[in-house]
């Protein structure tokens, strides 16, 4: 007999099934508490909410364990590419050789943009934040493929897979050559992923370029490091807006407009904003932290906390490691990473942040790397966006697979209570 849940609602008893998933989490299913009970749940914020069951991502928040299809994140980030991640997120299983190429080879041959998206990218201010100018880009990107929104827009999904993710890199560096005033670089097919964006990035028409090892191999790593993790705000943005069958684009769209915001994505870009002004304020630690636990005062220590781990974030552990060896390898003495690592050891010792478990996340020493390898601030969550599409693609392909209804919430009204019209005489 399996475990089940009792309630007790105005002298009445209900029971509802717990559901267990393959790594023992348990839920109550509360599909039919409406019709049986007449209530609803309210969760603001989804702090204790499932939205669905997934086989795409496993976190363990309590013991820092991050695996993609049961892969451990550090293998992953140690021996694996970037595009086999990716695969391995999409489709499910880690690729052969044959399978890897193929899916290599298919990327690598739509890595090009449509020369009117330049019409549409001209437009911009030159100042515009890359994250608005991407989310309108890939939103752009379906009136260039319109069966992508066609009712059978599920037959020949892969192509659109392939063209997102061959081309959000392309477009992600169209965003810094602008700000730069630098003629945008083709991608070069003979280039593997990562050097294609860095060439797209850095190269000039008056020298050759030459991709660092390193800053390739670094990339490749921060990339797998941030391409999923579970029903996070920006993934959970993307099922929702799936789950009404819009176009794969348009989902895409709007997740990279939730990640945007500074409590997610936007972090990492908030993280070194914070850090430099410590170091522009005499690179004191304490008088931030003090800030940062006084409830008066908006500041929060950016980088700092989760709403899963409560304990160290396993990527924020490699990324650390990473950091050190990186600006090892490129000769960089960066003092802002000598204030974060002061921050962190002083917040990990202090028991506002010890009493409510908040450790460093994958944001608190992303930005010292992406500075590092030579990545503008307000690029840094582009470069988390260009991580995390196929985590958000995976998602997006379970949830329209699975069938699962439109994502419509409930409420809990608070407002007025029935009232007559007012003639606009007789309002005060
Ligand atoms: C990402 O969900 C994901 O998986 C996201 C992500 C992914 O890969 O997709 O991991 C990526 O978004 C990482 C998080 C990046 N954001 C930041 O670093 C911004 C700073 N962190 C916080 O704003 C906060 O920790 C959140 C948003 C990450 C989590 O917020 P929660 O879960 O809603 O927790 P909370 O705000 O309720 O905080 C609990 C307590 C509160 O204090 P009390 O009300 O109990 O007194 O901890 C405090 C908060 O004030 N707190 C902080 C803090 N984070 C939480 N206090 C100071 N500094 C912080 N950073």
């Amino acid at each position: 007999m399996s475990e089940t849940a009792k309630l007790i609602l105005e002298g009445k008893e209900y029971e509802f099934p717990v559901i267990e998933g393959s790594e023992q989490e348990k839920a109550i299913d509360i599909s039919k508490l409406r019709g049986q009970t007449g209530h609803i749940t309210i969760d603001p914020g989804f702090k204790n909410t499932g939205s669905t069951t997934s086989a795409i991502t496993y976190l363990d928040g309590e013991e820092g364990i991050l695996r993609y299809r049961g892969y451990a994140i550090e293998d992953l980030a140690e021996k694996a590419d970037f595009l086999a991640v990716a695969y391995l997120l999409i489709y499910g299983e880690l690729p052969n050789q044959t399978e890897y190429d193929n899916f290599v080879s298919k990327i690598t041959r739509h890595t090009m943009v449509n020369e009117d998206m330049r019409k549409i990218f001209d437009g911009f201010p030159v100042n515009a934040h890359p994250m608005g100018v991407m989310s309108s880009l890939v939103s752009a990107m379906s009136g260039f493929y319109p069966e992508s929104y066609s009712k059978n827009d599920m037959d020949n999904i892969d192509v659109h897979i392939m063209r997102l993710m061959a081309k959000f890199p392309t477009l992600a560096t169209w965003c810094y050559k602008k700000s730069q005033g630098h003629p945008i670089n083709y991608p070069q097919n003979k280039l593997d992923y990562c050097s294609n964006f860095l060439h797209m990035m850095f190269a000039l028409p008056v020298e050759e370029y030459e991709v660092n090892p390193v800053v390739s191999k670094a990339l490749n790593s921060l990339l797998i490091l941030h391409a999923d993790h579970e029903q996070n705000c920006s993934t959970s943005t993307v099922r929702l807006v799936g789950s009404s069958q819009a176009n794969l684009y348009s989902s895409i769209s709007a997740g990279i407009s939730a990640l945007w915001g500074p409590l997610h994505g936007g972090a990492n870009q908030a993280v070194i904003e914070m850090l430099e002004a410590i170091k522009e304020d005499g690179g004191g630690v304490q008088k931030y932290l003090d800030k940062a636990k006084d409830k008066n005062d908006p500041f929060r220590l950016m980088g700092f906390g989760h709403r899963v781990y409560k304990n160290f974030d396993p990527r924020a552990r490699i990324i650390k490691k990473s950091a050190d060896e990186v600006l090892e390898a490129l000769g960089i003495d960066d003092p802002v990473l000598d204030i974060a690592r002061g921050l962190e050891e002083a917040a990990l010792n202090d028991e506002y942040f010890i009493q409510r478990k908040l450790y460093p996340n994958v944001d608190f020493y992303s930005g010292i790397i992406y500075r590092a390898l030579g990545i503008p601030v307000n690029m840094f969550t582009v470069m988390f966006a260009i991580g995390r599409l196929p985590g958000w693609i995976a998602q997006w392909l379970e949830l329209r697979e699975s069938g699962q209804a439109i994502g419509r919430p409930r409420q809990i009204y608070t407002g007025e209570t029935a009232r007559e019209f007012v003639e606009m005489s007789k309002r005060k």
